[in-house]
């Protein structure tokens, strides 16, 4: 056996986001997953929409004596911009949601544990979203700097570690080129204005942040991994390169090098889709340095070369290659098509210590899925049974510490997630969580891997074959 010990003051938690856990209550506007659900709720699994969540509003104490239960030094959510922003033109804040969030935090804080607070999940006001476009919308990129500066003012004094952006990609991937977030369309020029418009806004924040001279650090958080191919041929190799340039490096490279891509501007040029920009918006986008990196990461993207003709009439990724199923991969059992490669995140360290400075950075999401019902119930103990999220988990983590042996500088790992959540049209399908939420009584019921995680926090170390 080997004892695997972690860097001494490694964050160990997880993450969620406001929307998934908070609830409606007391929340004046809505945002755009209340909009969608209220008008298509045929679009979530069994229906079930943004209202009906963990109800964090009214439980946050008894829920920080459950993460203090399972170990956590630190804990990732956002603030709901359509939570704390009253008037949305001005930025001024909502009384309740200054009260709720800096008690939330607080309570975090005397409970040691860290919040790490998020600015945007995914969560666009949806009168923004109505009246402006969202994010294809330069006025509403002004109008989330105005979101942030609110949110430095009165809680900079309790949060130290500031995102700017959940996976930024997904609601360019989901609202504008595959159809699987609000608002549903399938425009390639617009997907790609989005994409920089969020980049701006996140450059922006940085420098505000900087500005206002907050006492902390700021980062972002992406979702990546690496392409992998069949073989070594020329042609998968190409075709992993485009994946690669538009999924990671799109918003990698700007976020971290205060740099675009020369190939990708050229694609886009290519593709008549280069955004609408100016000079102070990429004066932005060269100085906003950002402290740290978040790094989501749950399964390998696997391409190939194109075989078959690209037959969409509007561009996306796919049109320099096709995804597809490693016939001799390892999957989760108890999620579809979902495979599991550990070696990955080695991978993405390397990437991140060779070609991004060596940037500090976290694993800001591993998600272990286990599909509705795949858990089982309660044994006698009152835990559920979770050991193959355990046993995944330390596979991913050996590779985070061969990592680190090799020079990476991560400093935390975060499981997503931490009760059971609701997560966008999944909506309670997919399981990740420490504890289960029984839906009918709002009860939080222990699985056995949290066991295994607060013995790894409270040790800094695992021991494993
Ligand atoms: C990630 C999201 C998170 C959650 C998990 C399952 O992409 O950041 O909100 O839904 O997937």
């Amino acid at each position: 056996m080997t004892t695997y010990s972690f860097p001494e003051g490694f964050l160990w938690g997880a993450a969620a986001s406001g929307i998934q856990t908070e609830g409606t209550k007391n929340k004046i506007h809505e945002s755009i997953w209340d909009l969608w659900h209220r008008e298509q709720p045929e679009r979530f699994f069994r229906e079930i929409g943004p209202e009906t969540v963990c109800e964090t509003y009214d439980r946050y104490k008894d829920d920080v004596q459950l993460m203090k239960q399972v170990g956590f030094n630190s804990f990732r959510t956002s603030i709901q911009w359509s939570r704390l922003i009253k008037d949305l033109e001005t930025g001024e804040p909502c009384e309740d949601a200054l009260a709720f969030y800096t008690a939330y935090f607080e309570e975090m804080i005397a409970n040691g544990i860290t919040p790490m607070i998020n600015l945007y999940h995914f969560d666009m006001p949806a009168t923004l979203q109505t009246q402006y476009g969202g994010f294809e919308s330069k006025h509403v990129v002004e109008l989330f700097v105005k979101f942030a500066r609110t949110a430095f003012k009165h809680f900079a004094h309790l949060v130290k570690h500031w995102i700017t952006f959940n996976e930024p990609i997904v609601p360019v991937e989901g609202g504008y080129l595959y159809d699987f977030h609000y608002p549903c369309k399938k425009d390639s020029k617009l997907a790609v204005q989005v994409g920089f418009n969020i980049t701006v806004a996140h450059a922006k924040t940085v420098l505000a942040f900087r500005e206002m001279g907050c006492d902390g650090q700021i980062g972002t958080v992406l979702n990546l991994t690496p392409s992998y191919t069949r073989d070594d041929r020329a042609e998968d190799q190409q075709a992993a390169y485009y994946a690669d340039l538009l999924f990671n490096r799109s918003f990698l490279d700007p976020m971290v090098l205060n740099e675009y891509p020369k190939e990708l501007c050229e694609l886009l040029d290519k593709h008549g889709l280069l955004p609408e920009f100016n000079a102070d918006e990429m004066a932005a986008i060269r100085t906003a340095k950002v402290d740290f990196l978040g790094v989501n990461y749950y399964v390998p993207r696997r391409v190939k070369a194109r075989e078959a003709e690209y037959e969409l009439d509007y561009f996306t990724p796919e049109y320099y290659f096709e995804n597809y199923l490693n016939p001799t991969g390892r999957f989760n059992p108890y999620r579809d098509n979902n495979e599991i490669l550990p070696t990955a995140i080695y991978d993405i360290a390397q990437n991140i210590q060779h070609n991004y400075g060596n940037i500090p950075w976290f694993l800001a999401e591993i998600g272990i899925a286990m599909d509705e019902g795949s858990e089982g119930n309660a044994l006698e103990d009152g835990m559920i049974d979770d050991s193959f999220r355990t046993e995944l988990m330390v596979e991913h983590l050996v590779q985070l510490h061969h990592a680190i042996d090799a020079g990476a500088n991560c400093f935390g790992v975060h499981q997503w997630t931490f009760i059971d959540n609701w997560s966008w049209i999944n909506s309670f399908k997919r399981r990740y969580g420490f504890y289960r939420l029984d839906l009918a009584t709002g009860q939080r019921i222990p699985k056995r891997h949290g066991q295994w995680f607060k013995a790894l926090a409270e040790t800094n170390a695992f021991v494993a074959p």
